[in-house]
């Protein structure tokens, strides 16, 4: 899939802006903090992987600003910075990871000249961002198995390309199907408010010539009923110690669904989903977004003005009605509570 969805430039964080997909492809140079934490905020970047990335490569546009030599300082600036950035999303806890990561790092090293922690808080941003790209094609080729031949399947938001530093992860599942040979349809839910699978799934599935039928999320139901849908893959945002998985607001929904209709769902993510602090998906935070989001459909006003609105903008899956985690280290399975620890165990890809 070759769109760059975020790259460090050296002195920007470029981004495609993806609010205006799939009607035009502008990538945005984020050249401070607070343009980027906009970005983060506004949906211009997203997807729990590239936050991670983003919320990396945040540090290193932090750090250019500072001229000083001492470095306490410099590390103390970079904290508060650390701080900030964590309250553009709540949800996607690889933000946090990967803020948690660099904030660390550039502590353990106060000691050194500014310079030098620049160099290492570089190089790091790095690791984070390359580390992604080699765990999609893990993800790909350990979930790919599941799609067989003539298969069809179903997707919720967009966890594709544009969610990640390369193919992505329930999309990434497809992209390697497809390298192997297989052939399949996919059914994307638009998923609303925001239109991520409408604008940009079926955008990525069509621009990588993958079979794909737009449905609006209350088809779902009479989708696996009466076109019979093989199997689910989802992305996650956060992924409790018992396999609780927040996703887009939606997927719940979706997974109650596909037990009723008897189709596997699989959930696809890497190790930084996971938030083994948390014990079930209760303790997920939920992001909250503006009313606006429901009450607009493409900035017309569909709603009565000031009409109550509740705008989750992800809910949390019950661990039982996971099929399987599909990760770089391959698919955990059922009881997920030690599985999970299990895998997380193993040596990095
Ligand atoms: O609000 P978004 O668009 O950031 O939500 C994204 C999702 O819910 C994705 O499914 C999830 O981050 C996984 S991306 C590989």
């Amino acid at each position: 899939m070759a769109v760059d969805t975020i790259r460090w430039t050296g002195k920007s964080v470029r981004i495609i802006d993806q609010t205006l997909l799939p009607g035009k492809l502008v990538y945005l140079d984020c050249r401070d903090v607070e343009t980027l934490w906009h970005a983060i905020k506004t949906l211009k970047v997203r997807g729990a992987p590239a936050l991670g990335i983003a919320a990396a490569f945040s540090v290193l546009l932090g750090m250019q600003s500072y001229k000083g030599n001492d470095g306490r300082d410099f590390v103390k600036t970079i904290e508060k910075m650390c701080a900030y950035v964590a309250t553009s999303r709540p949800t996607a806890v690889n933000l946090f990871h990967a803020l948690t990561q660099m904030r660390v790092l550039a502590k353990k090293n106060e000691r050194l000249s500014v310079a030098m922690i620049k160099a290492i808080l570089t190089s790091e941003a790095m690791a984070i961002y390359e580390e992604d790209r080699a765990v999609c094609r893990a993800m790909g080729a350990h979930g790919a198995k599941l799609i067989k031949n003539g298969a069809t399947v179903m997707t919720v938001c967009n966890a594709g390309a544009l969610a990640t530093a390369d193919y992505g992860t329930a999309l990434g599942v497809m992209y390697a199907a497809k390298e192997a040979g297989r052939k399949f349809k996919v059914y994307a839910l638009e998923t609303r408010p925001l239109l991520q699978g409408a604008r940009l799934t079926a955008w990525e599935l069509r621009q990588n010539k993958i079979d794909v039928t737009l449905i609006c999320d209350n088809m779902a139901a009479t989708v696996m009923k009466n076109k019979g849908v093989d199997v689910i893959f989802v992305g996650a945002d956060r992924i409790a110690a018992n396999g609780d998985t927040a996703n887009k607001i939606g997927t719940y929904m979706l997974a109650v669904l596909a037990k009723h209709h008897n189709v596997p769902f699989y959930v696809v993510a890497p190790k930084t989903t996971f938030d083994l602090k948390m014990k079930t998906g209760r303790e997920i935070p939920i992001e909250e977004r503006e009313a606006d989001e429901v009450r607009r459909f493409a900035n017309i006003m569909t709603a009565p003005v000031g009409v109550n609105v509740f705008n989750p903008a992800f809910d949390v899956t019950d661990n039982a009605l996971i099929a399987g985690i599909v990760t770089e280290y391959g698919i955990i399975q059922k009881p997920y509570g030690t599985n999970i620890l299990r895998a997380l165990q193993a040596p990095k890809v």
